[in-house]
């Protein structure tokens, strides 16, 4: 059993000071939940305590003693593990390999024990209830099942401390339920868990301590039986936190998009389809939500009329009553469309470029003239009015925060001017002030005439935001809402499959 107590930890980049004198303590036996904005130093503390930040002022006390990582291994022979924010899988490498990348087994000749590694990737992926093989290849996963893989990743070397950074923002509920099960039985054996989310109704089920950060600062701790949401959302933010309901409704019934008999075929399975007979239309200035359990094939329907599957899928589409048939997703980018993607790390943003090229990315081709003098007004803009924390426009954003990098990829989309746009789980891993500003953007967005179709797992996202809402149930539409009839229990019942 480990005890791990930060002692007066800072740690600057440039322009950013990411924590301030930071002392807190982290207790064996417990899941000790870490809290803040975006962007407030929490992955910063994590990389400091898992030797992936080697420079910083202060110290890191592990059951009293004075502990200094060199480098990630270090912190991993002390038993300490890291599941990072972001993905961290090799995709062409298979689950096992992933699993045992730098640590491979061998057997008594030298050679690499395949069987043995295999043998213990399947008794891992059987705790976590993941059902791959071992010798997938990590691309053919799933985000959800990535992150599993990560898990169990970390979980392979039985460490003492696990530092868990954002666990469940990609997972479904049955899968979160699932890790939480994990979760309390590594708790049993003593194990310190770290726990980094958003997600205020799961820290209040699975936590037992909390410490708060604000701009790098602690601004509190204590045991969470002894807090309530709002006063945690005040230490955060310093200030209380209400979501309003969209109210304005559209009062034209103007059709924007139409879609009709959309079929899409499984990618390696000829006679298996995975969107069927789905048809709908979106209205101008309509917040549409699709609801739907992970693997209902929302994200694919979005994907398919973004032109991203062409050769498998076969649709009309109409925009403002003219048919289109997009031939890649450039063609629809160009007829209006935008789409913020699922993962934002894959699809949505160029790492090693600055906010401002990300933020200009789609329109480059049709503003190639415009240099980067618009280029940087066009990101200041963006930064201002989705308040991105970031030193300046030419900051990388591999060195943004989790949810500002997702503030990045809504602003290079909402850049192109769109007349309709795509949102997958926007608000994934976005902090509650920064998810309230959103869903603002989003509300004027609508009334300002821009339709928007929103994917989302999150049920009162959808009933706070949707003017209609549309179910889906293994690739087919199972009804149609309107915001006044819909309610969790029906968006639930019309989501499972029958
Ligand atoms: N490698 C880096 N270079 C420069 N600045 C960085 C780097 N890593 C983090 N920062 C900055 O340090 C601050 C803290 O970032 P950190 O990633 O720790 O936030 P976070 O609390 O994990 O936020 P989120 O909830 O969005 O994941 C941010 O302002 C961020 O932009
Ligand atoms: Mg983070």
């Amino acid at each position: 059993m480990i005890q791990v107590d930060v002692k007066k930890i800072s740690k600057s980049f440039p322009g950013v000071k990411a924590l301030d004198e930071v002392s807190l303590s982290f207790f064996p036996g417990k899941v000790n939940a870490l809290l803040g904005e975006n962007g407030a130093g929490k992955s910063t503390l994590l990389k400091i305590l898992t030797g992936t930040y080697t420079k910083y002022q202060g110290s890191i006390l592990l059951n009293g003693q004075t502990a200094r990582f060199q480098n990630v291994r270090e912190a991993q022979k002390a038993g300490i593990a890291h599941i990072h924010q972001e993905l961290n899988l090799i995709p062409q490498l298979t689950v096992a390999e992933n699993l045992f990348l730098g640590r491979e087994v061998r057997n008594a000749f030298g050679l690499l024990d395949t069987a043995e590694m295999n043998r213990q990737t399947k008794a891992m992926l059987e705790k976590l209830r993941l059902e791959v093989s071992p010798q997938t290849p990590v691309r053919r996963l799933k985000v959800g099942e990535q992150q599993l893989v990560e898990i169990a990743k970390a979980l392979l070397s039985d460490p003492a401390v696990i530092f868990m950074d954002e666990p469940t923002s990609a997972l479904s509920d049955a899968e979160i339920n699932n890790l939480h099960q994990i979760i309390a039985s590594l708790k049993k054996e003593g194990k310190t868990i770290v726990y980094i989310s958003h997600k205020m109704e799961e820290l209040f089920r699975i936590a037992d301590h909390y410490s708060v950060l604000r701009d790098g600062a602690l601004t509190g701790s204590g045991n969470m039986e002894d807090t309530s949401e709002q006063e945690l959302i005040r230490m955060m933010v310093g200030r209380d936190v209400q979501i309003e309901p969209k109210t304005t409704t559209h009062l034209v019934e103007e059709t924007v998009l139409q879609i009709s008999d959309l079929h899409l075929q499984h990618p390696y399975v000829k006679q298996r389809k995975v969107l069927q007979n789905i048809s709908f239309d979106l209205k101008r200035g309509e917040i549409l939500g699709i609801f739907g359990l992970m693997g209902a094939g929302r994200t694919e329907l979005l994907e398919t009329i973004f032109g991203l599957h062409t050769s498998r899928s076969s649709y009309s589409l109409e925009i403002e009553g003219r048919s289109y048939e997009f031939s890649s997703p450039q063609a629809a980018i160009k007829n209006g469309l935008a789409f913020v993607t699922e993962d934002r790390k894959v699809e949505g943003l160029v790492l090693g470029l600055d906010v401002a090229s990300n933020i200009s990315l789609p329109t480059l081709q049709q503003r190639f003239f415009l240099k980067s003098r618009g280029e940087k007004d066009l990101a200041r803009s963006y930064i201002e009015r989705l308040g991105i924390k970031t030193p300046s426009e030419r900051q990388l954003c591999r060195n943004l925060s989790g949810g500002n990098q997702q503030k990045v990829v809504l602003a290079k989309w909402l850049s192109t001017q769109p007349k309709i746009l795509f949102m997958d789980e926007p608000t994934r891993g976005i902090d509650i002030k920064a998810k309230q500003e959103i869903y603002d953007l989003m509300k004027k967005l609508a009334d300002e005439g821009l339709s928007i179709i929103l994917v989302s797992s999150e049920i009162p996202e959808i009933l706070t935001l949707c003017d209609r809402i549309l179910v889906m149930a293994e690739g087919r539409l199972t009804a149609n809402y309107s915001a006044s009839e819909a309610d969790e229990d029906k968006l639930l019942k019309a989501a499972l499959p029958v």
